[in-house]
């Protein structure tokens, strides 16, 4: 898979997001504008950014009735993002009339499983039976059912999900932190050469590259973990 890093550019606003962005090379990596950014920014930040030359995933994550977020999705993927997502907590039937909507586009659409900040203490406290790994497989199940490319997941089911759907179903990997870097909030985490090699296809990757005092060479040091 080329390119397999994701940034997030979880920014406040879009001064400092193009900042950041102009010390990387499009070339190596791709980024991920989420709800802050695009909240304060809109669609002229990823406008600018695509015309940097990034690929766009637009990680929106919506979880809302079938026609809304199929209308969302569609509004999203005509932006001309590389990647949509949404919830597939949200349900098979919001799945399908997402995907029915971007029939036309070359836009991925991915599903969000579990959030990789949720541990086993808040996926009970929200009701949900089972260990994190069958919850995530029954989800990504749904997900490719309901013709998804992909799905979110954390780099610890990734191994059993890539065993489980074969090559073509997309993993993308968030909550990864390079060996003796600070975790954060994430609870799930894992280092970039472990998640690869359990079957993620892109990596998303943003403090420790964000936070870095030079992010080039942490998105280096990365890529030559993983073999780049
Ligand atoms: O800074 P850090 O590497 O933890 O950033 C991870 C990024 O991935 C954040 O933008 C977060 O919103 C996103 N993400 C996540 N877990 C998911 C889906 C997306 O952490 N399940």
């Amino acid at each position: 898979m080329n390119k397999p890093i994701i940034i997030a550019l979880d920014f406040p606003e879009s001064g400092e997001a193009i900042r950041f962005s102009e010390k990387l090379d499009p070339s190596l990596c791709r980024l991920k504008v989420g709800k802050e950014l695009f909240t304060s920014s809109g669609p002229l930040l990823v406008e600018t950014l695509m015309k940097k030359g990034f690929d766009i995933f637009l990680d929106l994550k919506f979880h809302d009735i079938p026609n809304t977020v199929a209308s969302a999705c569609k509004a999203a993927a005509s932006l001309g993002v590389w990647m949509v997502n949404v919830h597939a907590l949200g349900g098979s039937a919001m799945m399908k009339k997402a995907r029915e909507a971007l029939q036309e586009s070359p836009c991925k659409l991915i599903a969000v499983t579990l959030l990789t900040s949720m541990g086993l203490e808040e996926i009970r406290e929200i009701g949900l039976q089972g260990e994190p790994e069958d919850i995530v497989e029954r989800l990504a199940m749904l997900a490719k059912s309901s013709g998804l490319d992909g799905v979110v997941c954390s780099g610890l089911e990734a191994a059993r999900l890539r065993k489980k759907f074969g090559k073509d179903f997309c993993l993308v990997t968030p909550g990864i932190r390079p060996s003796g870097s600070d975790a954060h909030d994430q609870k799930r985490v894992m280092t970039p050469k472990i998640a690869m090699s359990n079957g993620s296809d892109y990596l998303v990757i943003g403090r420790p590259i964000r936070e870095a005092i030079d992010p080039n060479r942490a998105l280096e040091a990365i890529m030559q973990e993983i073999g780049r």
